[in-house]
């Protein structure tokens, strides 16, 4: 209901700022290539898939995950796949133990993942498979997960 509410108003109501502060994510479908570690993964904004975001605005991803891993640091790995090969892009904030909502280390239990990156406005327009993964120190995968996105002016 809530969710309907925000999606309502914000389709609606032309005032995108205004809305921003209301943006619940949605639960996305995804592709697991990692460890049964995720429970869910939420992106704001994504109506559905692809997921589009528009550039000059913030994208947000929740990652709710188990992990029996311990981990001194965790890094974020993103990747556009272009004709099958994985092409790594640079994120901003890789580092998922700052500002993350992670407490490093990880001991192991439940955790989420909170990361906020900003669609820039030289991105191009852009519809692809992007994968997402969160490594341990070591390299070891804790989740990975491929999700359709579209870059939009
Ligand atoms: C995106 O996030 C950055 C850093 O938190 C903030 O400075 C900027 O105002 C945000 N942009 C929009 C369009 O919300
Ligand atoms: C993952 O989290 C769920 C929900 O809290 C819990 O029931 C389950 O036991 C956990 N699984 C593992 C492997 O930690
Ligand atoms: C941050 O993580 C804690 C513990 O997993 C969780 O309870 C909380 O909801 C998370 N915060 C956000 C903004 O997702």
């Amino acid at each position: 209901m809530v969710a309907f509410l925000t999606n309502f108003i914000c389709t609606v109501l032309p005032i995108m700022y205004f809305c921003q502060d209301f943006v619940v994510g949605t639960k996305i479908t995804y592709t697991n290539c990692g460890p049964p570690s995720i429970l869910y993964v939420d992106m704001a904004p994504c109506d559905k898939l692809p997921c589009v975001f528009h550039k000059g605005t913030n994208a947000t991803v929740t990652i709710a995950f188990n992990t029996t891993q311990k981990a001194d640091a965790i890094t974020a790995k993103v990747y556009g796949i272009v004709a099958g090969i994985p092409i790594p892009y640079p994120l901003p904030k890789s580092n998922g133990c700052e500002d993350c909502n992670l407490t490093c280390p990880l001991q192991g239990g439940q955790y989420k993942y909170v990361n906020q990156f900003p669609v820039l406005q030289d991105y191009p327009d852009i519809k692809i498979a992007v994968k997402w993964e969160l490594v341990d120190q070591d390299q070891n995968p804790l989740v990975c997960f491929v999700f359709p996105m579209e870059i939009q002016g």
